[in-house]
């Protein structure tokens, strides 16, 4: 018999198939029994009379659930049943019982919990539908890429030079070398690539030593960075209005079944299609202050301010040219405003908050040098990264785009830890 997985039971209707799982739910009704089961391509349910093998019904009424199971039966279509297929049951095969109740039985458990067993909890089927998600996301930004001309570059976890800012780094010894960093960013390497590579891309984890414990912040997170030599300001935010509608019209085409089984309104994500609403972070702080927020020119926006700002739009927003002060060291100054940086944030709608960060990095060295030492960072660190703009410097431009945010936004969820498998927050790492 043919071992199929079950996303690919439509090939095989009328057939008898294996399918290798587990024990998702079972349930009786008199004298017929319902076994559904997981395989990690979806789920299914097997049915079986007990008229048509009084033994095999005995033994699959005993069944509990998460237990390791091969079931064997042919395939029908059935559409009141969900996904539409139905197994005929004639065969059950045990592989593992638990050795214990498995702990996640309830609709109810707290998230603690549920954090706690992450490791049996994504398991379950939302988790299921939202990984899958988070993986056809990642596989859209790589094709929008790759489909691009792009390369991608795998830039370091640990680095020498501070990416971002100096607040919230991990510091580690290195051997002799003695304090390094883990990676807040791969940009400063993307930016070496860019000059060798034209257009590039990373994608990996990145570290931040944050105190933040609200909804859209991680210890741990996944950034996608691209880096293009010779793009300006404009040029860049068009490229980031491309590639987030790009990744939302692929995840509807080709993960809508995941985004309806966890309830997600795909109205919304439907009217994400470029241009993107743009408007200056000048424009941002009356907004806000209309809106009653107490802030003032040269305050950062924070979470709620996001909020406040993206309510406004029903698409993702692109707010531009902040204040230097607020801004990372590496960001070009506005020829016409030298206070304000030509750099832009994306904000998600719905109060998702920000998803990308970019800028116009500076290209001129002495500016740069300038830079570095006004933020108090040590210049040795950055004879590398001076060097870029000491042979063949060139206007660029980049972006970072949150991947879980981005997940989260998609997904329409809570916390965006459930946006990545494994969460690191501040006060978990376990599992
Ligand atoms: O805005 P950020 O800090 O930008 C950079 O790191 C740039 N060097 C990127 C670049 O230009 N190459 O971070 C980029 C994005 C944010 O917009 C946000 O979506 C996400 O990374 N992010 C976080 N996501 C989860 N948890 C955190 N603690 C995050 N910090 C940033
Ligand atoms: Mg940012």
């Amino acid at each position: 018999m043919e071992w199929v997985y079950i996303e690919d039971l439509s090939a095989h209707i009328g057939k008898d198939v294996e399918i290798r799982g587990w024990v998702w739910r079972r349930r009786s009704s008199g004298k017929i029994a319902f076994l559904n089961v997981r395989d990690g391509t979806g789920f299914v349910q097997c049915v079986l009379e007990e008229k048509d093998d009084p033994d095999l019904f005995q033994r699959v009424s005993k069944l509990d659930i998460e237990t390791s199971i091969i079931v064997r039966g042919r395939v029908v279509s059935d559409p009141r049943s969900p996904g539409g297929f139905e197994i005929r049951l004639n065969g059950v095969e045990v592989i593992h019982e638990p050795i214990d109740l498995f702990p996640i039985r309830k609709k109810d458990h707290g998230v603690d919990f549920l954090m706690n067993h992450r490791h049996l909890w994504i398991r379950s089927k939302r988790q299921f539908h939202i990984l899958r998600i988070r993986h056809r996301i990642i596989r859209a930004i790589r094709n929008f890429y790759d489909e691009r001309g792009f390369v991608l570059v795998d830039t370091p976890i640990f680095t020498g030079a501070i990416g971002e800012s100096a607040g919230n780094t991990f510091e580690l010894d290195y051997f002799d070398y003695g304090k390094v960093y883990l990676a807040q960013t791969g940009q400063l390497y993307l930016e070496a690539a860019c000059m060798a590579l034209g257009r590039v891309y990373n994608f990996g984890p990145t570290f931040r030593a944050e105190k933040s414990k609200t909804r859209r912040h991680l210890i741990e997170f996944w950034m996608n960075e691209a880096e293009m030599a010779y793009y300006e300001h404009e040029d860049n935010m068009r490229l980031q209005e491309e590639l987030v509608a790009y990744v939302v019209r692929d995840v509807l085409e080709n993960a809508l079944e995941h985004l309806e089984a966890i309830g997600r309104d795909v109205r919304k994500l439907e009217k994400v299609t470029t241009p993107f609403p743009r408007i200056t972070y000048d424009d941002a702080i009356k907004l806000l202050k209309k809106k009653g927020f107490n802030v003032e020119w040269g305050d950062d926006i924070g979470g709620d301010e996001e909020t406040a700002i993206s309510e406004e739009f029903d698409k993702p927003v692109i707010v531009e040219k902040y204040p230097r002060k607020i801004k990372a060291f590496y960001m070009q100054p506005d020829p016409q405003r030298p206070e304000v940086v030509l750099c832009d944030d994306m904000l998600a709608p719905e109060g998702y908050g920000e998803i990308i960060g970019a800028s116009q990095r500076i290209h001129d060295y002495d500016l740069l040098k300038e830079r570095i030492e006004e933020f108090g960072l040590p210049l040795e660190a950055y004879d590398w990264y001076l060097d870029l703009r000491k042979y063949g410097s060139v206007p660029h431009s980049g972006f970072g785009l949150g991947l879980e945010r981005t997940v989260a936004w998609i997904c329409g969820l809570e916390h965006v830890r459930e946006a990545i498998p494994f969460a690191r927050t501040l006060y978990r790492v376990y599992p």
